[in-house]
């Protein structure tokens, strides 16, 4: 029987993920500032990328309009009084590549699932009080999933737009990686936590 391009797509980065799940480390005793700075890269990412993918008609099968992370990601950071942080990835232009960051940012909502239960006692995280990203869909995340990889799935792509698709999912991994380390790297020289923060909500 043949793979379904989501299974495929999964297995094709399923180092990737387990190489940012490694990096993240957001599993045991977690600093807070660790979990504001997974928040600062994914905003900063997210930032980047999502308005594109809203306005994109390419993309309107896939409800983009519907999927925004960059407010949750934005009242979180309010919530902890931090600063929002700009990433250099560019997003790619191709479209197959760019349906792989699609893939990624909406692959995160699954694991947020799993971190929001993990990390949620430890800062007495609710959607109001900075675990909007974390929380999600909410009950709807399996449901929004099933429809995203519903859409993945119809799309008539070829051979090397598939390949294009997991080479631009493993560089959003590798975005989202380095926009990390960059935010850790800030927060140990404390940039970012008070002198620049959102406005208010
Ligand atoms: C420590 C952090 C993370 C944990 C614990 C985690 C956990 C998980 C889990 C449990 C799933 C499978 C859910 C299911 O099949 O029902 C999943 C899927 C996924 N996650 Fe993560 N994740 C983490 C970070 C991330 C990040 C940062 C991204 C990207 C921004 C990401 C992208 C994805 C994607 C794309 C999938 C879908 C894979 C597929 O097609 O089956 N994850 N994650």
């Amino acid at each position: 029987m043949p793979t379904d391009f989501r299974t495929a797509l999964a297995s094709a980065t399923r180092a990737a993920h387990e190489e940012i799940e490694r990096e993240l480390a957001l599993d045991g005793e977690v600093p807070l500032a660790r979990y504001i700075a997974y928040l600062r890269s994914m905003h900063a990412v997210v930032s980047g990328f999502e308005q594109a993918l809203v306005e994109d008609r390419d993309f309107a099968h896939l409800g983009f309009h519907a999927r925004r992370k960059r407010p949750w990601l934005e009242r979180d950071l309010r919530h902890f009084g931090v600063a929002g942080d700009v990433s250099n990835a560019s997003p790619p232009v191709d479209f197959a590549a760019r349906v792989g960051w699609a893939y990624v940012l909406e692959g995160a909502t699954l694991g947020g699932r799993v971190l929001y239960k993990r990390l949620a006692p430890l800062w007495s995280l609710t959607p109001e009080h900075g675990g909007s990203f974390l929380f999600g869909y909410g009950e709807r995340t399996a449901e929004m999933w099933r429809s995203f990889v519903e859409a993945l799935n119809a799309l008539d792509f070829t051979a090397a737009q598939k390949e294009a698709c997991a080479a631009g999912a493993a560089q959003a991994f590798r975005a989202i990686a380095e926009a990390f380390r960059a935010s850790i790297a800030g927060a140990h020289l404390g940039i970012g936590m008070q002198d620049r923060r959102l406005g208010a909500a």
